[in-house]
């Protein structure tokens, strides 16, 4: 079976072909162009694609990529609101993905962008860089003894916790499921959350029910000085309200790894263009708050892991198998 990746990167390239050769029935070709009903037009002969967090997986690409005979999605990532799952099912395509393939690469991030900026490591780093050893404004807190609020406690979500209660914080948690792993972890209510934390980091799915969950109302309920870390969805913080939120000085700073507007940024290099995106331009233009571009995933070991489960999804596809990873 020939795979048709989309939006491959010389990374991908590399995890995927270190393992071709224990799958000799699958066949890998690999496109850097990105997923879109045009893109998709010019599939050929491959039964599958891969796509990743950015592609566009909507009703319209996957009437175009059943056209071209496509029968299987494979997204080399976990999260899978880029995908229409019904359009998917109505043109008997079924969709299989990485559920979870390194917790603590992502959660690791998370606490890279809660210390940097609750450290000022973006600050600290060029100052030195200029023969500049000044501490005016390098002020941050001590992690230790603070309350950490996790919002999500799934893989991620569970692995942020534990690192937070190693860092010796107090861990409270807002999650529908109880994760019967975090004995240390007290679960409260969102509003109680909102209130008692001083570092909150986001790790539920993005949902028509999780939408802009970070919005004015909410971000007014949280304590002066917060922390705030979004290494899950952009869409899970309305940004206009966070820019607000920031300019009234509620947040000590804030870490994003995605953000609304990132589609058409993720893992580009747009260095010598104009900067089209106001909000992503306001965003960056704050002393407090690190952006960075959708890598919270980025280790060697999830690539490893990436590239395994997804050659692993596409042979139990082939062999009529269940892997457990279907998502329709
Ligand atoms: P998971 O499915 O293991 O856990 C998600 C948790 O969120 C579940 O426990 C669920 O009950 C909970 N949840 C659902 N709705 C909620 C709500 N309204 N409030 C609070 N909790 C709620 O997912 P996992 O693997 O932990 O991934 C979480 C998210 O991280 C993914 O959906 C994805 O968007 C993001 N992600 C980001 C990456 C990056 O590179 N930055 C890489 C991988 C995932």
């Amino acid at each position: 079976m020939r795979i048709t990746f989309f939006a491959a990167k010389s990374y991908d390239k590399e995890s995927f072909n270190s393992i071709k050769a224990l799958y000799p029935e699958l066949e890998l070709e690999y496109w850097e162009t990105e997923l879109s009903a045009k893109t998709a037009s010019y599939v050929t002969d491959s039964e599958a694609i891969c796509a990743f967090v950015s592609s566009d997986v909507s009703e319209k690409v996957l009437k175009v990529l059943s056209e071209r005979g496509v029968k299987l999605v494979l997204m080399r990532c976990a999260g899978f609101n880029n995908v229409d799952l019904d359009a998917a099912t109505k043109y008997g395509i079924k969709v299989m993905r990485v559920p979870g393939y390194s917790p603590e690469a992502v959660a690791e991030h998370a606490m890279s962008l809660a210390m940097a900026v609750n450290r000022h490591l973006h600050k600290a780093y060029l100052r030195v860089r200029e023969n500049n050893y000044s501490l005016q404004g390098l002020v941050g807190v001590n992690f230790y003894g603070k309350t950490a609020g996790i919002i999500g406690t799934g893989k991620i979500g569970a692995a942020m916790a534990k690192i937070c209660h190693g860092y010796g914080m107090k861990v409270i948690a807002y999650d529908m499921y109880h994760n019967p792993d975090l004995d240390f972890v007290e679960y409260i209510e969102m509003d109680e959350l909102l209130a008692k934390s001083d570092l909150i980091s986001l790790h539920c799915p993005l949902m028509d029910s999780t939408y802009h969950l970070i919005n004015i109302d909410t971000i007014k309920k949280m304590k002066d000085g917060v922390i705030l870390i979004n290494t899950s969805r952009g869409g899970l913080v309305k940004t206009d309200d966070l820019i607000m939120g920031i300019r009234e000085h509620k947040f000590f700073g804030v870490g994003l790894d995605v953000y609304e507007e990132e589609t058409s940024n993720v893992f580009e290099n747009h260095e010598d263009e104009i900067m089209m995106h106001s909000t992503t331009a306001r965003l960056l233009s704050f002393p407090n708050v690190i952006v960075t571009s959708h890598q919270g995933f980025f280790t060697e070991e999830a690539l490893e892991a990436i590239s395994r489960t997804t050659m692993d999804n596409a042979r139990a596809y082939l062999n009529g198998e269940k892997s457990g990873t279907e998502l329709n």
